[in-house]
């Protein structure tokens, strides 16, 4: 059975799809059959990939599941990683979800036929709160929270509170991103969240780098084009950091 995990916050920009793309490689490094979902009409993670934006009959295909969805995975650059690519018809998702009589359980019926096909499966998500993420809470088994110890609102912890807590739902973690440890307000926040909220909190943080940043124009993880990079091993803690909570059962 297939793990999954979403990359997932309310807020946009905050490194949510660099996780995904980060995290989703070294899973295929370490020898794990692995996918990621670009569930973002944007397609940020798909362009990182090098990969053709375009599912074939668009989300509503996949989402009636009028079409095979192994038949819309396409292979990355790297061994055991695929794809399942973005596409400018993902705006409209909400609706076409919202046509169902159990829309949130859509997404997890889209995956399902892969579940023997993937040991992990990421899904990068759109930034924002709509039937979309509600239907990724149901798909998961674990929402990966990037937050920025600097623009922080208490809603995050609140709604995170709300969705760790709901049966049968998400584990939920969270980690620092864009981190500026010279900035005292960084420090400050991370010291008090990891105090408050030592059980959500990984302590892996993944640092403000030019690496990260530089994936735009590489179009690869950071792990392969700059591994020896802060960065780089900063992802490394922070996927290690992530399979040891999740070898502990909830
Ligand atoms: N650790 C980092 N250091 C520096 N820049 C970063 C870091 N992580 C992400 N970025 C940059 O910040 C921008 C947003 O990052 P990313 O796309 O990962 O966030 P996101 O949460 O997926 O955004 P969106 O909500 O738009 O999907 C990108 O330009 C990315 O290169
Ligand atoms: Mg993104």
């Amino acid at each position: 059975m297939a793990t999954v995990i979403a990359t997932y916050n309310i807020k946009g920009g905050v490194g949510k799809t660099s996780a995904a793309v980060n995290l989703a490689y070294l899973a295929a490094r370490d020898g794990g059959r692995t996918l990621l979902w670009d569930l973002d009409p944007q397609a940020a993670s798909t362009y990182l990939f090098r990969i053709r934006p375009r599912v074939r009959g668009g989300s509503d295909a996949l989402i009636r599941r009028r079409t095979p969805v192994l038949a819309q995975i396409k292979a990355t650059d790297h061994d055991r990683l695929d794809l399942l690519p973005a596409d400018f018809s993902y705006r409209h998702m909400d609706l076409a979800l919202d046509s169902f009589k159990h829309p949130t359980r859509r997404l997890a019926k889209v995956l399902e036929p892969l579940a023997e096909d993937y040991d992990t499966i990421f899904l990068d998500c759109p930034p924002s709160i709509s039937l979309v993420s509600e239907s990724v809470f149901d798909a998961a088994d674990v929402l990966l929270v990037p937050i920025i110890p600097a623009t922080l609102s208490s809603r995050t912890f609140d709604q995170l509170a709300e969705l760790a807590g709901a049966a049968g739902g998400p584990r939920v973690f969270a980690f620092f991103s864009m981190v500026e440890t010279h900035k005292a307000l960084h420090r400050r926040v991370m010291a008090r969240l990891r105090g408050v909220h030592q059980l959500t909190m990984l302590g892996a943080a993944i640092p403000a780098s030019e690496d990260v940043e530089a994936m735009g124009e590489e179009r690869d993880p950071v792990g392969a084009f700059a591994p020896a990079s802060s960065a780089a091993m900063a992802y490394e803690a922070l996927w290690w950091d992530l399979r040891r909570r999740l070898a502990v059962p909830a």
